[in-house]
């Protein structure tokens, strides 16, 4: 394995708002083979119960983007003003400019769970909720590896069942998130800055990050 390339993989998939193109095409072929490679991700018990949304149609697509701006317009603008660092600031005014131009993404993409997932006891939750999750962060990784791009998003959850009506999901799936897909400006992501692994690391016993010893 070509580590550094992995690494470099690893550590510069961001989350990518403002530099989407929103003029190049993107083909079928190309989410596909991104939904093949997720597809290599674990789920409890091996049940494989993944199921993509793909969303072109352009009607779609602005229906989605207006109940996305509809929950999260007031509270990214909001959020952005009160943001006391400039990391978080930029996060915020980056998230506020998407629920401007996310009709105009090409693509979107919805990872689904072919079950409802119960979350009133965390043994079932936790397993439901990452048999999906990994497949989609393998999916955002793939698609950086081929010069796309996109930003894991949430927001729209809070109308799930307006989502769910607009594209058919039954009430029996589970939506995990809207990926706004297009290949990206340049590809010229850099690591972002966090915090040294070592004052969040514990060892054997919770407290005392490894870092203070
Ligand atoms: C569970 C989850 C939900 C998120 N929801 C949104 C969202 O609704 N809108 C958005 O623009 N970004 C969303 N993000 C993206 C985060 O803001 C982003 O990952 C974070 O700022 C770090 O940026 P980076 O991935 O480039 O390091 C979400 C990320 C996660 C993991």
């Amino acid at each position: 394995m070509d580590i550094a390339t992995v690494d470099e993989l690893l550590s510069t998939t961001r989350a990518v708002r403002k530099r989407l193109d929103l003029d190049r095409p993107v083909g079928r072929e190309v989410i596909l083979e991104c939904i093949r490679l997720a597809m290599q991700a674990p789920t409890a018990s091996n049940a494989q119960d993944w199921r993509w949304l793909v969303i072109t149609d352009a009607d779609k697509r602005a229906a989605i983007a207006e109940i996305y701006r509809r929950v999260g317009a007031e509270y990214l603008a909001y959020a952005a003003k009160e943001a006391s660092d400039p990391q978080t600031q930029r996060v915020y005014a980056g998230a506020l400019a998407l629920t401007e131009t996310l009709a105009r993404v090409p693509v979107h993409v919805i990872p689904c769970l072919d079950n409802r997932i119960d979350n009133s006891n965390l043994l079932t939750a936790a397993s439901a909720w990452a048999s999906i999750i990994p497949a989609g962060w393998s999916f955002l990784l793939a698609l950086r590896s081929r010069g796309l791009g996109s930003v894991w998003t949430t927001m729209h959850l809070a109308r799930e069942h307006e989502v769910a009506e607009l594209l058919g999901i039954p009430d029996s799936a589970t939506q995990a998130a809207l990926f706004p897909v297009a290949y990206t400006i340049g590809t010229d992501f850099r690591p972002a800055k966090r915090p040294p692994a070592e004052t969040i690391t514990y060892w054997d016993t919770w407290g005392h990050p490894v870092g203070e010893r």
